[in-house]
């Protein structure tokens, strides 16, 4: 079980009204998070897409990692936030991969979705392997079935040192629900499934968190913008918010053009909520971001310019985008 760190209150999503219709689920897309989506009790439909994994875009956590090791260490204190956790891998990878630090490292994960908040608390994850999708060997994208079950295609030495350390962390339950979901008994929806590429759960695996690990990770209810209330103004020295803007600053889904579209006042959005997290950020503190967030925004410029504008200074840089950590210029 996660411990709780003190003095975390639970927020309530009072705040959150941002209208995102986007339920069309891409078919190629592990869609992870055991939960998927939920809907959230706001006035009209709000569907929150609960997708993640652990070690998901490996090398930005790797960024912060070694980011942290270097420039906090001499801190008695080293706060981090991933501002919309979703079910929890974000927190708890980073908990693994900073755990030598574990005694000065507080690792808060935030999230909209109260039912993915639950499961993040439970400290139980399920993994799923699919039949009509390949499982997975590029650390930078979502899937990590690797951690769960064997796959065909070799591990990378990368993802052999990732498995060791999960096992390390995690053990599995007895909750085996082995082609559970599998609707191979009914060929008409195997063979519709088959044509439409739909992923096909073959197989289910339960892991939890061994008993006495990861104390130093906490999970609360709340919406990110509501930060300086829920850590009670302590400031953070890294914060997350990684693949979910799009949920603050696109409307809907565009079916005819493929993406979804930028809501009228994604600039002021985007602005607010980035000013929202400076003000919670440390001297030498880092604002990370998802390696597609320019893609998920649909404009591969908005964020960073914000970014700029505010004063902050790429420090990385992917194939896709600009950067995914920024930090504040020193003056
Ligand atoms: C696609 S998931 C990303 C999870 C994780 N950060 C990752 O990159 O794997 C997006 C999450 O953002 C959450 N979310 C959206 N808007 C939020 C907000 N204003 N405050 C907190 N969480 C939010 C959603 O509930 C959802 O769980």
């Amino acid at each position: 079980m996660i411990s709780r760190i003190d003095n975390i209150q639970h927020v309530q999503t009072k705040n959150y009204h941002k209208t995102n219709l986007c339920p069309k689920v891409s078919n190629n897309v592990p869609f992870k998070g055991h939960l998927k989506i939920e809907m959230t009790p706001n006035e009209g439909f709000e569907i929150l897409r609960h997708e993640t994994g652990f070690f998901r875009e490996y090398p930005t956590l790797k960024f912060v990692k070694d980011y942290v090791e270097k420039f906090f260490k001499d801190k008695d204190e080293i706060r981090i936030v991933s501002g919309a956790c979703s079910t929890g891998e974000e927190v708890v990878s980073l908990g693994i991969l900073l755990n030598a630090m574990k005694d000065k490292v507080k690792i808060l994960g935030i999230d909209v979705g109260e039912k993915a908040i639950d499961s993040a608390k439970s400290g139980k994850y399920t993994f799923e392997r699919y039949k009509y999708m390949h499982s997975g060997s590029n650390l930078s994208a979502l899937s990590d079935v690797f951690l769960a079950f064997k796959t065909k295609n070799k591990l990378s030495i990368e993802q052999k040192g990732l498995k060791q350390l999960f096992d390390k962390f995690f053990e599995p339950t007895d909750t085996v629900f082995a082609d559970k979901i599998v609707t191979e008994g009914n060929k008409f929806i195997a063979f519709l499934n088959k044509l439409l590429l739909m992923p096909i759960v073959k197989e289910q695996k339960e892991y939890k968190i061994r008993d006495g690990e990861l104390r130093n990770c906490e999970f609360v209810l709340g919406n990110i913008t509501d930060i300086n209330e829920i850590t009670k103004g302590k400031k953070s020295d890294v914060i997350l918010f990684r693949n979910a803007m799009y949920h603050m600053a696109t409307d809907y889904f565009d079916t005819v053009k493929g993406k979804r579209v930028l809501c009228n006042s994604a600039e002021n959005i985007i602005e607010n909520l980035i000013n929202i997290l400076k003000n919670n950020l440390n001297k030498n503190g880092i604002l990370c971001f998802g390696e597609h967030e320019g893609y998920q925004l649909t404009n591969d410029k908005i964020l960073p310019n914000v970014l700029k504008k505010l004063g902050f200074e790429p420090l990385n840089r992917t194939p896709k985008q600009e950067a995914t950590v920024w930090k504040l210029k020193s003056e």
